[in-house]
């Protein structure tokens, strides 16, 4: 559905000054949950487009319908769907599929993770200067500071850095090797919930930025292969901000 809308002339609106949304992250929404609900009507959702389900459950299903909006509304082929399973506040399962390259990644807690049914494995390089890194910019441009200082800071050790424009997509690209690191602060649940079990399925490493337990609901995540989550972490200590936080503290105290 997301392949035919998208060959088509797309409606886009403005949720922000550069944060869009279009027919097709809707319509896709709409599929997915009426599916869900069909399916497991007393389950708990979470949909980046508003959709919310039974409210009982232990489990929760995490959806991002398109991934990549803003590539998708250009036209730059690089966007997918994100579906996690939560179940007791864990995610034990997840899909991310994108459409125009046919890659369906999943990964369940504790039984791997695969592409189109081949395993998956992170890569093996151990040096930042051998490392290709991915990471993206929030829609809030207040919080611009810190990430440009952690982007200059990588941008200088690690061999190239992208912006792709679809988390969901760039973390799974670590738990196929093709990215050996990623970060990113101030994402959604939806945004990281399966790729983030994705990674970790394919024996890569992810935490926050200070290395504590990933938490998809504050934002801020690392992924990597894990033979360079130190480095990572250690760079983005050095970078000199933790956290956008800490960075509107910092500018706090500085009028
Ligand atoms: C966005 C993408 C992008 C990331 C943003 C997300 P959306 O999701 O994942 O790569 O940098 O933080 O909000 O809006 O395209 O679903
Ligand atoms: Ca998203
Ligand atoms: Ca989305």
């Amino acid at each position: 559905m997301l392949l035919d809308l998208w060959k088509r002339t797309r409606r886009i609106q403005f949720k922000g000054e550069i944060n869009l949304v279009t027919d097709a992250d809707r319509r896709a929404e709409e599929t997915i949950v009426s599916m869900l609900r069909t399916r497991f009507p007393d389950h708990q959702i979470l949909a980046e487009e508003g959709s919310r389900g039974g409210t009982s459950s232990s489990f929760r299903w995490i959806v991002d319908p398109l991934d990549g909006t803003t590539n998708y509304a250009h036209g730059y082929p690089h966007f997918a769907v994100s579906v996690a399973l939560e179940v007791d506040g864990e995610v034990e399962l997840g899909v991310v599929y994108d459409p125009i390259l046919r890659e369906l990644f999943m990964g369940e807690r504790g039984g791997g993770a695969s592409v189109n049914g081949r395993p998956l494995r992170v890569s093996s390089v151990r040096e930042m200067l051998r490392a290709l890194g991915c990471t993206g910019f929030p829609y809030d441009r207040s919080r611009f500071t810190a990430t440009l200082r952690r982007w200059e800071y990588f941008v200088h050790r690690l061999q190239g850095v992208r912006r792709d424009g679809s988390a969901a997509l760039d973390i799974c690209y670590v738990a196929a090797g093709r990215f050996d690191v990623f970060w990113e602060d101030g994402l959604a649940p939806w945004d990281s919930a399966a790729a983030c079990l994705i990674v970790q399925e394919a024996g890569g490493i992810v935490t926050g930025f200070r290395g504590e337990k990933p938490d998809i609901y504050r934002g801020d995540i690392v992924a990597t292969n894990g033979m360079l989550h130190q480095a990572m972490l250690q760079g983005l200590m050095e970078s000199g901000l933790v956290s956008d936080e800490e960075d509107q503290e910092g500018d706090a105290a500085h009028e």
